[in-house]
């Protein structure tokens, strides 16, 4: 009691109770939440498997949030553009988002071109290592150049566009991706199961984790 008066003379009043915890969201979404940070580059099928994973997990009764490279950067990062100071910025930002996600108990899904393993390791730091799951979507760039979706490629070999991921910016592929899915071999659902067998027993949980005390 003495403790609590001297507290008020100094005009701090400590909350009591605890602010809940990771683990608690879990429990009461029933899942653990993951990262699964997808790098590769522009049009490999990132964002589209993204989805299709999203779906799939969803069906299955867990929760997912989805971030993106065109959305983020219209939205959140939409001062940020393609110098190698930005994307880190970029990159930063998402991981520090992704957390907070993360630490709300949802399955964290992101699509970013992340071209530099040092910028994949920041985000893994930010994040927390035991958490981030690399996957590298490693279509080839001829196949991702053949497809143009948003005719980006075109525009970068005319020079309309400056340091373009593959084209005049460097992209440097993982090294010990948690998985590889090449877009030009695998079809979606090919690629969507291999992610489901790869993260479903990190995410789903057995009966004892639900009898801990909120
Ligand atoms: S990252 O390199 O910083 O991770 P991010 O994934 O956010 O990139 O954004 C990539 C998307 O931005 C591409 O899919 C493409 O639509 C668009 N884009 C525009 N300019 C560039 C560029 N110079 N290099 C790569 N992508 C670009």
């Amino acid at each position: 009691m003495k403790k609590v008066d001297n507290l008020k003379q100094r005009n701090i009043y400590p909350v009591f109770g605890r602010m809940l915890t990771r683990a608690d969201k879990e429990i009461l979404l029933k899942q653990r939440s993951v990262m699964i940070w997808f790098t590769g580059l522009s049009g490999s099928g990132k964002s589209t498997i993204a989805i299709a994973l999203e779906r799939e997990l969803h069906k299955r009764g867990l929760l997912c949030k989805i971030l993106d490279g065109d959305n983020i950067r219209s939205g959140i990062n939409n001062n940020l553009g393609f110098s190698e100071e930005d994307r880190v910025e970029n990159i930063r930002r998402i991981a520090e988002v992704s957390r907070l996600f993360l630490d709300s108990g949802v399955i964290t899904i992101a699509a970013f071109i992340s071209p530099n393993s040092s910028m994949r390791e920041m985000a893994a730091e930010i994040i927390g290592k035991e958490d981030f799951f690399e996957i590298h979507v490693s279509t080839p760039i001829e196949e991702c150049e053949r497809r143009d979706v948003k005719g980006l490629y075109a525009k970068a070999r005319r020079g309309e566009i400056k340091d373009f991921t593959g084209v005049s910016s460097p992209f440097e592929a993982p090294e010990n991706p948690a998985l590889s899915l090449d877009t030009s071999r695998l079809t979606l659902e090919e690629s969507v199961n291999q992610l489901l067998e790869l993260i479903l027993p990190r995410i789903e949980v057995g009966g004892y984790y639900f009898n801990y005390n909120i």
